[in-house]
């Protein structure tokens, strides 16, 4: 038996992620119209033998009990939350909930980081695993030698052993970096509780966590990967395929793009067709059921249009997320953006963000993920996001603005945040 845990940590962080954060926890965005870690739990279920998943993160109960309650009879599998009272890092929540993750004696069990999306290849990750009767296997790719140090990077020795590795360093180490994905047999809990003992008598000898963090927390990448390095029990399997970090909102249409190919590829029945919808559709469309498009409305290449959206006549959609409830009014043009849920734009008005891709020219490049703002203070460029309920009135232009949610935006914007 096999078991997955989704970390998705809690709603004080995902900064880079706001204003789509405000109103919906970020590990239940939309992308290709299912919520980001919709994607993880479907992902498990092909994996044979996988009947549990558990959802370990900061968030209130409440945030997740519909999504949880809706997985479960979706993919009739076990899915829970497990709720931690204060963040306790990428391994203490783990740690904490040992006793759940090792009920039922699962033979191993997938550790996924909820804000990343891949082609997830779990099989293959158990069969590596498997043959190399690892203690832990990481899934990892390559980067370009800059980005490389955003993340976590590692040396391979014989045979995928992970000789070293450093967490986000401030040095070049290796183009291989760690993609966030694990498969650890049950063991693993050994060595955090070698950590957590270690931890609670350094804490209690310096009389203090005066680093304000709780003293149960453990980082699974510090406290872990970086004691395992070496030991001969801790593989890499290098994957090529496609795999980005969901941080940005930027990140999120570039999901959205991957993710639609995937369906194309795996699930077609899910993308719009111009025989089905009755509108234009270009490339690779997702349209809920519930949403309604006019027929002369040209959609896509790379769009998803949310529950209950209505497009009128004329409207042009490129790049895209469209949430639920939205009003697209006629003859309205939106390029590279992020419409917000229940926000209407009016008509003959133009939406237009800059796209942020990964650079086509370096091979392994991964997206940017900017913050908002430059070192002078100035917005970098970015894809445009209009919030929850914002009205956006007729023939006006926004270009590259961020716009937080309930406004009313009556005249033109260019390269502005809207608060
Ligand atoms: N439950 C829980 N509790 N989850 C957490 C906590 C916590 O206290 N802290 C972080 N997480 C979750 C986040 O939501 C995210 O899904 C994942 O754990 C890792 O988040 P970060 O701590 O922000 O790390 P990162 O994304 O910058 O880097 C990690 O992922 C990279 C790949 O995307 C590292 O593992 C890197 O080595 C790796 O390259
Ligand atoms: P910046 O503030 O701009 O760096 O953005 P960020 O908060 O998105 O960056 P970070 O990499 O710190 O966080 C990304 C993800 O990790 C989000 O999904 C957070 O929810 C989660 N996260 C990071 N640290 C913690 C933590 O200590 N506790 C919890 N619960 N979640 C965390």
């Amino acid at each position: 038996m096999l078991k997955a845990i989704i970390l998705i940590g809690g709603p004080l962080k995902g900064t880079r992620f706001r204003p789509l954060s405000l109103d919906i926890p970020k590990p239940l965005f939309p992308v290709a119209g299912l919520p980001m870690i919709q994607h993880h739990i479907e992902a498990c279920t092909k994996v044979s033998g996988l009947n549990e998943v558990l959802i370990i993160g900061a968030y209130p109960k409440n945030d997740l009990a519909q999504f949880v309650q809706e997985m479960s009879s979706t993919y009739g599998i076990v899915i829970r939350y497990l709720q931690e009272f204060t963040p306790l890092g990428t391994a203490g929540g783990m740690y904490h909930f040992r006793d759940q993750i090792r009920s039922g004696s699962p033979t191993y069990f997938f550790v996924m980081n909820g804000d990343v999306c891949a082609d997830f290849p779990l099989q293959e990750m158990v069969e590596f695993h498997n043959n190399k009767q690892a203690l832990l296997t990481i899934m990892a790719t390559e980067a370009t030698r800059q980005q490389s140090l955003n993340y976590g990077c590692m040396v391979l020795g014989k045979e995928g052993e992970v000789a070293h590795y450093v967490e986000k360093p401030s040095t070049f180490v290796s183009t291989l970096i760690n993609c966030g994905i694990y498969l650890a047999s049950p063991e693993i809990f050994q060595t955090m509780a070698d950590v957590f003992h270690a931890n609670q008598q350094q804490d209690h000898l310096m009389q203090l966590c005066c680093n304000g963090r709780d003293p149960a927390h453990i980082a699974f990448e510090q406290d872990i990967l970086t004691r395992l390095a070496g030991s001969g029990r801790l593989f890499a399997l290098p994957v090529f395929r496609w795999w980005s970090q969901v941080k940005t909102a930027g990140s999120a249409i570039y999901a959205n793009r991957h993710y639609l190919a995937l369906y194309k590829q795996k699930q077609p029945d899910r993308l719009a067709s111009t025989n089905k919808n009755y509108c234009h559709i270009i490339g690779d469309v997702y349209i809920h059921p519930s949403a309604s498009v006019h027929p002369t409305s040209v959609l896509g290449p790379n769009v998803s249009i949310g529950p209950s959206t209505m497009i009128e006549p004329g409207v042009r959609i490129r790049e895209a997320i469209v949430l639920g409830k939205a009003h697209i009014q006629a003859h309205s043009l939106i390029l590279h953006s992020i419409i917000g849920t229940g926000t209407s734009v009016g008509e003959w008005s133009r939406v237009e963000g800059t796209p942020c891709d990964p650079n086509p020219n370096k091979p392994f490049a991964k997206m940017e993920n900017l913050p908002l703002f430059n070192v002078n203070g100035k917005l970098n460029p970015s894809i445009t996001i209009l919030g929850t309920r914002v009205s956006l009135a007729a023939e006006k232009i926004l270009l590259n603005s961020i716009v937080l949610p309930h406004k009313e935006l009556t005249r033109n914007y260019k390269n502005e945040i809207i608060l």
